[in-house]
């Protein structure tokens, strides 16, 4: 029986893919093998020995301490692409929402005195100060070219929008996906210079925390809009408010609420809604619970953030180890040679690495006794040893 702790509630929809039989699922639970997150901070949480996966039922990761996790040998999984839809949809939204100043004229309707005989006048005379203009001939930049920032691009395209993509780490997947009437940027300053509008569709790291600064807000043209669905801190928020204050930018949109600029006139902040949808939050757990499944059951690696990819299929009958070890040379020889001590025959072997760590998995038919595990678990650079037994 494998059992599953759930920090945030998960949809429905994906946890009834555990088997009852073959799965406990509870937010309080004794010595979980998995992890199951979607925001809650898990930096400082004392996490149980018995945990060896961690599914993230979304994209972003930053809530999860990785590289303390990737030491102790735990695989992190996320849900690339399961919510990019719902992300798309809310970008084409803030677009329109700055552009055409959808929140300031609903807040000055909602604020106008309840007077059948004056209502209609005074609504013609101030509706001048609401005039916008349209996304069709205007030029997107979009930063980071993923499973979100392809789909926002292509949208863009279809709205009669030109846009113009940086990603130099896009994947030959996403590159396929992408219209190639997507005009490519070499450089984020390049893409700034040309844009009406900007979105970011990165993660946040050291290479994009502050990627938009005081100088880069400079290259831009005047009257921009720019719209942060990706994370905070990609933008200086300081930087950002002096480039509002001088009209260098138009509008900002952000699903991410600040202090310093939630209140100004022309900054539209929602409370971290890209991913709330139903249709997202379903998504990305009955994916979450599928990769956490194939690994529990058959120790395969999809969508791992620190795990390199090892796809496998479970097998009918016989034993599979899968041993978590430091990427260093010669540990598939000696956990090798401790087979063949042992007279235990390998039926087959697979070994891929990621930076530090590497991951094998060993498929024999005979039983493993705990003596030979302990063996294995006991060489230099060994951090994890699971035996996975198969039987019909
Ligand atoms: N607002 C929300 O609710 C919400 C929901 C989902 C995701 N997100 C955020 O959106 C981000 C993107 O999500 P995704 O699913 O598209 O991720 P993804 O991993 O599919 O795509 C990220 C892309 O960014 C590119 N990239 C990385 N560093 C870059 C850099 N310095 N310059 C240009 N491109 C760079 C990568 O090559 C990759 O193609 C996530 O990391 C997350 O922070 C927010």
């Amino acid at each position: 029986m494998f059992k599953i702790q759930t920090l945030n509630a998960i949809s429905a929809i994906g946890l009834e893919q555990f088997p009852r039989e073959l799965y406990e699922v509870a937010s309080e639970i004794q010595h979980p093998d998995a992890i199951l997150v979607r925001s809650q901070d898990m930096h400082g949480m004392k996490l149980a020995e018995s945990v060896i996966a961690v599914g993230r039922a979304g994209a972003g990761v930053n809530n999860i301490p990785i590289t303390e996790l990737t030491q102790l040998g735990i695989p992190v999984f996320n849900t690339p692409g399961a919510n990019a839809n719902a992300v798309r949809e809310l970008v084409i939204a803030g677009m329109l929402l700055a552009s055409r100043n959808i929140c300031q004229a609903w807040n000055y309707v909602s604020q106008l005195e309840n007077n059948p005989e004056t209502l209609d006048m005074k609504i013609e005379q101030d509706k001048k100060q609401f005039v916008g203009f349209e996304l069709m001939g205007k030029t997107l930049g979009v930063i980071g070219l993923g499973s979100i920032g392809v789909k926002v691009a292509n949208a863009a395209l279809s709205l009669g929008m030109r846009v113009i993509g940086y990603d130099p780490t896009i994947t030959v997947h996403r590159a396929w996906e992408l219209s190639s009437s997507v005009q490519q940027a070499h450089s984020v300053d390049d893409l700034l210079m040309e844009c009406d509008f900007v979105t970011f569709h990165v993660p946040l790291n050291a290479d994009t925390r502050d990627m938009i600064n005081s100088s880069r807000l400079k290259l831009l043209k005047n009257n921009v809009v720019i719209l942060n669905f990706a994370r905070e801190g990609i933008i200086e928020n300081k930087a950002l408010l002096d480039a509002l204050n001088e009209k260098k930018v138009l509008a900002y949109v952000c699903d991410f609420p600040s202090p310093l600029l939630k209140n100004h006139p022309r900054v539209v902040s929602l409370p971290h809604l890209g991913a709330s949808t139903k249709e997202a939050e379903e998504n990305c757990a009955v994916m979450i619970v599928k990769q956490v499944r194939d690994f529990l059951e058959s120790g395969s690696i999809t969508n791992s953030v620190n795990f390199p990819t090892l796809e496998v299929t479970k097998n009918k009958t016989g034993s599979r180890l899968a041993i978590v070890n430091q990427n260093i040379p010669s540990m598939v020889a000696q956990i090798s040679s401790k087979l063949a001590d042992a007279k235990i025959n390998i039926l087959s072997l697979s070994n891929k690495s990621r930076d530090d760590i590497a991951y094998t998995l060993i498929d024999v038919n005979s039983d493993l006794n705990k003596d030979l595990l302990k063996e294995i678990s006991s060489i230099k650079g060994v951090i994890q040893v699971r035996n996975i037994v198969f039987s019909e």
